[in-house]
């Protein structure tokens, strides 16, 4: 057994994933990988509270893995899988729903945002879903949890059930913590600033996919939405600005502010136009190695499989423990 710290971490594959999932999520799973004992997992179950088109979803799912591997996520130090290879999360999931409060799944922003878009046509699932993502976290006795801004609610229901079901049986669980990186955490739609980039943005032009080609980032980076001070600022006052600022900081390694400085006296034209190359060469490598993993996917199913084989192995006893606990009979094998 290795006494390294355990992360979890998911992405669900219910579209082309962003620049926004890239910076928030992935490049800090990669930066943390040596240190700790990592589950990274496809979240497709997540995904259909959504509806997809089967043959997308099959194309994202895969698309997702050669991501996460070309992003630097090594399968030699990982454990890779697809959350609905491994059946005890949906499992843990009921048993937590029965120790769930419906306010508190009421108030998830998530949902509300969501179930605002969705009008009547709402599935149980979709409020619901902030379970199966505890059940996800809890299996592995997680202690750290890398996401964007938009999930600590969800990490703090986790921690909530956690507690809530060591209270009410005996210790059982690890309460996880969350980790949100310094810059990176929210990065905002090009076309509104105000908005999370999300892809599932209609408009095109607020974000970028990781598989966008050079000239299509470079384009949208081109017509992202700024304002009319025309100074290069690292400011709330200039939310557009700001944001672009903060996407290249991660890519450079340097602060905003200091990346700010370097244009004194310059205008927009030339931010953007040097913003966009970072940007467009920054994500050039993981494309290509993506696009190469999707062509051998013999490779990714010896991952997904290995990975499988491996989180149910420790999911199983978790989810023994959590039976045998509760009171259900043990099944005994004949
Ligand atoms: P999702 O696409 O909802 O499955 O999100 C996967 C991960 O990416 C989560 O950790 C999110 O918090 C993160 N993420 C999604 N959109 C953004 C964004 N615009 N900025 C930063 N992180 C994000
Ligand atoms: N809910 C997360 C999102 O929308 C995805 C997710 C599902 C997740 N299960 C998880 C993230 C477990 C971290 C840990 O982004």
């Amino acid at each position: 057994m290795s006494d390294k710290k355990i992360i979890f971490s998911g992405i669900q594959p219910s579209g082309k994933i962003t620049l926004g999932n890239y910076l928030g999520a992935l490049s800090n799973w990669v930066e943390l990988q040596d240190e700790y004992q990592n589950y990274y997992c496809i979240v497709d179950m997540h995904a259909i509270t959504v509806p997809q088109i089967p043959k997308d979803l099959r194309e994202n799912t895969l698309l997702l893995l050669s991501q996460y591997i070309a992003s630097g996520i090594d399968p030699n130090k990982s454990t890779i899988f697809i959350q609905s290879h491994v059946p005890q999360h949906v499992e843990l999931s009921w048993v937590l729903q029965s120790m769930t409060y419906m306010g508190e799944l009421g108030r998830m922003t998530q949902y509300k945002d969501k179930s605002a878009k969705g009008g009547e046509n709402l599935n149980s699932a979709l409020f619901t879903y902030p379970v199966l993502m505890a059940s996800d976290i809890l299996l592995y006795s997680t202690d750290l949890v890398p996401v964007g801004e938009d999930q600590k609610q969800h990490l703090e229901l986790s921690r909530d059930l956690a507690q809530r079901f060591n209270n009410r049986y005996s210790d059982t669980f690890k309460i996880p913590e969350v980790y949100t990186p310094k810059v990176g955490a929210r990065v905002m739609s090009l076309q509104d600033p105000s908005k999370k980039m999300s892809k599932s943005d209609e408009n095109e032009n607020g974000y970028i996919s990781l598989m966008d080609s050079n000239d299509v980032i470079i384009k949208k980076v081109k017509r992202a939405v700024t304002d009319s001070v025309g100074i290069v600022n690292y400011s709330d006052e200039q939310p557009g600005i700001k944001n672009l600022l903060d996407i290249c900081s991660k890519f450079e390694k340097v602060s905003p502010q200091d990346l700010a400085l370097r244009y004194q006296g310059k205008g927009y034209g030339e931010f953007k136009s040097d913003a966009a190359e970072i940007i467009a060469q920054g994500l050039r490598p993981v494309r290509e190695k993506a696009n190469e993993y999707m062509n051998d996917k013999a490779y990714l199913e010896e991952i997904y499989s290995q990975g499988a084989q491996k989180a149910e192995e420790v999911a199983s006893k978790m989810l023994s423990k959590v039976y045998k606990k509760i009171g259900f009979i043990p099944k005994k094998r004949i």
